[in-house]
């Protein structure tokens, strides 16, 4: 059975870069409160009306499919996660099949917020260990500054969200000592509502009480209303402590699932990739496995948390930076929304 590889990874962040004391012109913030908590200094916003989410992803793509020595004929299947979809539906896979002018290949999109990209990564890995697929571009990509709230109101999530791409072509090979060793997904429903954007939506306050406000409750008013925009109801939503118990819990257990299932231990890993959720997460994870400085990447500090996109992202910057050479061991590990978290243990 082939194993899949990483034969081409690429980015893209957008041009506009907005430092913390640039937030300050929008909400009551500072650069001190917002490094202290996040490690972010600075993050990039895309163009207001001159690129995309599924744009942003197309600019990573191409850099990937370029590494990998593909063009967009040769791609047979799609996955794109993200939470900031250019469209509620479809998707964004498929205005990459049409951008790219591919062949009537399938897109599938991927809503696993943080986790989405490692998910994505699983199911492509399925499709090539399968023999179905020999070409799969992987796609996360977000851009988060359309959707949250830069009012004071919502400044506990704004600091730390930033837009950016990253993308994978994945192709099979039975190259001894290289490869896609496991992946692991998990979920766990019952801290749904603890980061998330309720609205629009259909759930009617059917799930919790109070997550919406209806001007009356007619069929027809009920998906989004003037008091729900006038609340800032269509906002995302994070208790942001019970993120991170959440996250520093989970983050090791799935590193250590991954590790274990190929008889590993965290001092073998060349380097680990952790989606950039927060630094002081990400710092919590090294000193529980023991690792060095440097076998954990973190560019969180320069793009902000990149939910779908910040895997790839971080990777991609990893290859580029020369820390990644063939056959070193990699883990990319990944918590958010649902809740759900994911591991990817790799050979480069
Ligand atoms: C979001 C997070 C940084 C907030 O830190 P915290 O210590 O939990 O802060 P709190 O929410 O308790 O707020 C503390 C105070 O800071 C204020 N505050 C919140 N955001 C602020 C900001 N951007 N600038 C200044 N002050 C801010 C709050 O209003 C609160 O003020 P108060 O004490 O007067 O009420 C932290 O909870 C966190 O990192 N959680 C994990 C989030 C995460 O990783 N999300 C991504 C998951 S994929």
């Amino acid at each position: 059975m082939p194993r899949s590889i990483i034969a081409g990874i690429g980015k893209y962040v957008p041009g506009n870069v907005f430092t913390n004391d640039d937030m300050k012109q929008f909400m009551d913030t500072s650069d001190e409160w917002i490094q202290e908590r996040t490690g972010v200094k600075e993050r990039r916003f895309a163009n207001r009306t001159g690129e995309t989410t599924a744009t942003m992803g197309i600019e990573a793509a191409k850099i990937a499919m370029e590494r990998a020595g593909v063009t967009p004929q040769d791609i047979d299947f799609i996955i794109f996660a993200t939470l900031s979809p250019d469209y509620y539906f479809p998707g964004c896979g498929v205005l990459v099949q049409r951008a790219m002018k591919m062949k009537e290949i399938g897109a599938l999109d991927v809503r696993n917020q943080c986790s989405g990209f490692l998910y994505g990564l699983s199911v492509g890995d399925q499709f090539i260990r399968s023999g179905m697929y020999k070409n799969i571009l992987i796609i996360g990509s977000e851009k988060h500054s359309f959707i949250m709230d830069f009012t004071t109101r919502g400044r506990n999530i704004s600091v730390i969200f930033g837009d950016g791409a990253g993308a994978v072509v994945l192709q099979p090979t039975e190259e001894e000592g290289r490869g896609m060793l496991s992946t692991h997904l998990h979920s766990d429903g019952n801290d749904a509502e603890i980061l998330a954007v309720y609205n629009p939506g259909t759930h009617a306050n059917y799930w919790q009480k109070g997550l919406a406000d209806y001007d009356d409750a007619e069929i027809g008013e009920m998906y989004q209303s003037h008091t729900m925009i006038d609340k800032g109801q269509n906002y995302p939503v994070m208790h942001g402590q019970d993120v991170f118990k959440k996250a520093i819990t989970k983050f090791p257990e799935v590193i250590m699932e991954a590790l274990e299932k190929n008889s590993f231990t965290p001092a073998d890993l060349r380097l680990l990739v952790p989606h950039q959720a927060n630094l002081r997460i990400s710092q919590y994870v090294q000193q529980k496995l023991k690792l060095r400085d440097d076998q954990v990447f973190n560019n969180i500090q320069k793009y902000g948390n990149t939910t779908a996109a910040s895997v790839p992202l971080a990777l991609c910057e990893a290859w580029e930076e020369g820390r990644l050479k063939e056959g070193d061991l990699v883990c990319l590990a990944a918590f958010g929304s649902g809740f759900t978290w994911a591991s990817a243990l790799l050979k480069w």
